[in-house]
C-alpha cells in the first residue's frame, strides 16, 4: 500500500529522519490557521498517492497566511492525474541550497534492496537515470548486515556525507521497521537548518500488514473498484482495456493478460480490462465477488474466465461458476468465455455443459478462449 506524503512524513519523524513541522487539513480555514500556527512563509501540498503534484500546480510556496488560505482553496478539490486532492499538507518553508536524491527499494530482479542516490535531485530520478547514468549511485543493501551508508553518501557533495549517511542509515531503519518496498525522499534538501527530508514517499508491504498495529488511509483515494475488491480481499488491478479477466493463481492471470492483450490486438479490441486472482478456493462466492467487481466495470465487454484445477479442482470451479451466475441474475449481462483445464476438467465441463448458461462458451485452449473473448469484446450487442 502506498502512504500519503504526511503519512510518509510522520513515520519519518519517528524514526529521527529530519522533516519540517506541518499539518495536514481538508480545508482552506484551516490552512490559514495551520500557517499561522507554523508563522513564515509556508508550504501548501497537494497530498495525493501519485507523483508530479509540483508539476501540476499541487505545490505552492506562500508568504503569509491569507495566501495559504488562497492556495489551499485553490489545490483542494484539483484533479492530479485522476486523484482528487481531498488535502493539503501545510509545512514551513525551506530555503534551498541543493536537493538530492534518497531512496530505498526492494529489487525484484537483482533478489535485493537497493539505496539509490544522486546528486542531482528535486527532477525526475528517471530521466537523470535515463539521461545521465553515472549520477545515480546504485548500492546493493544486505537485510541482515544493514546499508553501507558511506557508500551511499559517496554520491553527495563531500561538505554534506557525512550528515547524509547519518539520515541514510535513519531511512533504512525506517524501511525496515515499518516493513517497506520503498521508500523514497526527492528532495533531500539541504538548508541553512542541515539535511531535510522535504518529501517522502513510502510504499508498505502488504504482506506484513498483520503485525502492523496502526492503520493508515486507505479509502480516500484510488481506484473505486479497486477499493470494493480490496473491501472483498481480492487480488485486483484495474487496467484500461475491454476484456475483463479472471484466473486462479498470478501466474497464470499474468500469462492470461498476455494471451488477451495479443488476442486483441489481431481482432481490434482494447485489451485486458483488469488482472484478478481469485487464488486458490475458487468458491461460488469467491466468483460471485469477482465476476462482480469485473462486471462492475462499464468498460468490459467480454469476461475471460481462466482455470487451472490444481488443489482447487474444476467441478468446484464450474459449480462455483454457475451458482455464481444464478446469484447474479440480471446483473450477469455480459457474455463470459471460460477455459478450464487440470483436475477433474471432465465433470468441470460436464457441469457447465449442463447449466448451459446463454451467457457462457466453454474453450478448451487459453489461446482459443482469448480469441473468443477479444471477438465479443467488439461483437455488436
Ligand atoms: N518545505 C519546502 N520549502 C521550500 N520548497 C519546497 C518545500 N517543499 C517542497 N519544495 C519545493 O517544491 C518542489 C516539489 O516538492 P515535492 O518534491 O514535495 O513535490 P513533487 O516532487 O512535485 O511531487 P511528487 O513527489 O509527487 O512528484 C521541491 O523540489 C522543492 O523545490
Ligand atoms: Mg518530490
Amino acid at each position: 500500500m502506498d502512504l500519503f506524503e504526511h503519512e510518509a512524513r510522520d513515520l519519518f519523524e519517528k524514526h529521527g529522519v529530519p522533516v519540517l513541522r506541518g499539518r495536514v487539513v481538508a480545508d482552506p480555514a484551516e490552512a490559514r490557521s495551520a500557517a499561522v500556527a507554523l508563522g513564515g512563509p509556508v508550504v501548501v501540498k497537494a497530498q495525493v498517492k501519485t507523483g508530479g503534484r509540483g508539476k501540476a500546480g499541487g505545490v505552492r510556496v506562500v508568504q503569509t497566511a491569507d495566501d495559504a488560505e488562497q492556495a489551499a482553496d485553490d489545490i483542494l478539490g484539483m484533479d492530479i492525474k485522476g486523484h482528487t486532492v481531498h488535502r493539503v499538507l501545510v509545512t514551513e518553508a525551506s530555503e534551498i541550497a541543493d536537493e538530492y536524491y534518497l531512496s530505498f527499494l526492494l529489487d525484484r530482479a537483482g533478489r535485493t534492496f537497493l539505496a539509490m542516490a544522486s546528486a542531482e535531485g528535486g527532477m525526475d530520478v528517471e530521466e537523470v537515470a535515463a539521461a545521465r547514468p553515472d549520477a545515480l549511485v546504485r548500492v546493493p543493501v544486505d537485510p541482515l548486515a544493514g546499508v553501507d551508508s558511506a557508500a551511499v553518501a559517496a554520491a553527495f557533495p563531500a561538505h554534506v556525507r557525512d550528515e547524509v549517511a547519518g539520515v541514510v542509515e535513519k531511512l533504512w531503519t525506517v524501511f525496515v521497521a515499518e516493513d517497506c518496498t520503498l521508500v523514497e525522499v526527492n528532495p533531500l534538501a539541504s538548508t541553512p537548518a542541515g539535511i531535510v527530508a522535504l518529501d517522502g514517499k513510502i510504499t508498505l508491504d502488504d504482506n506484513a500488514a498483520f503485525r502492523r498495529t496502526s492503520s493508515h488511509d486507505d479509502c480516500a483515494d484510488g481506484d473505486p473498484l479497486e477499493r470494493s475488491a480490496r473491501a472483498k480481499g481480492l487480488n485486483y488491478v484495474k487496467l484500461d482495456g475491454d476484456i475483463g479477466v479472471i484466473g486462479n493463481g498470478a501466474g497464470l492471470v499474468m500469462s492470461t493478460l498476455d494471451v488477451v492483450a495479443a488476442a486483441a490486438a489481431e481482432s481490434g479490441a482494447r485489451g485486458p480490462a483488469n488482472f484478478l486472482d481469485i487464488g486458490g478456493g475458487a468458491s461460488a462466492q469467491v466468483m460471485v465477488d469477482g465476476l462482480t467487481v469485473v462486471l462492475g466495470d462499464p468498460q468490459v465487454r467480454s469476461v475471460f474466465v481462466n482455470v487451472f484445477g490444481g488443489i482447487t479442482a474444476c467441478d468446484a470451479v464450474a459449480a462455483g461458476i454457475v451458482r455464481a451466475l444464478a446469484i447474479l441474475g440480471s446483473r450477469a449481462a455480459k457474455p463470459l468465455v471460460v477455459r478450464l483445464d487440470g483436475n477433474n476438467v471432465t465433470e468441470g465441463r460436464r457441469i457447465l455443459a449442463e447449466a448451459a448458461h446463454p451467457l457462457v462458451t466453454v474453450v478448451a485452449t487459453m489461446d482459443d478462449a482469448a480469441r473468443e473473448a477479444a471477438k465479443l469484446a467488439i461483437a455488436e450487442v
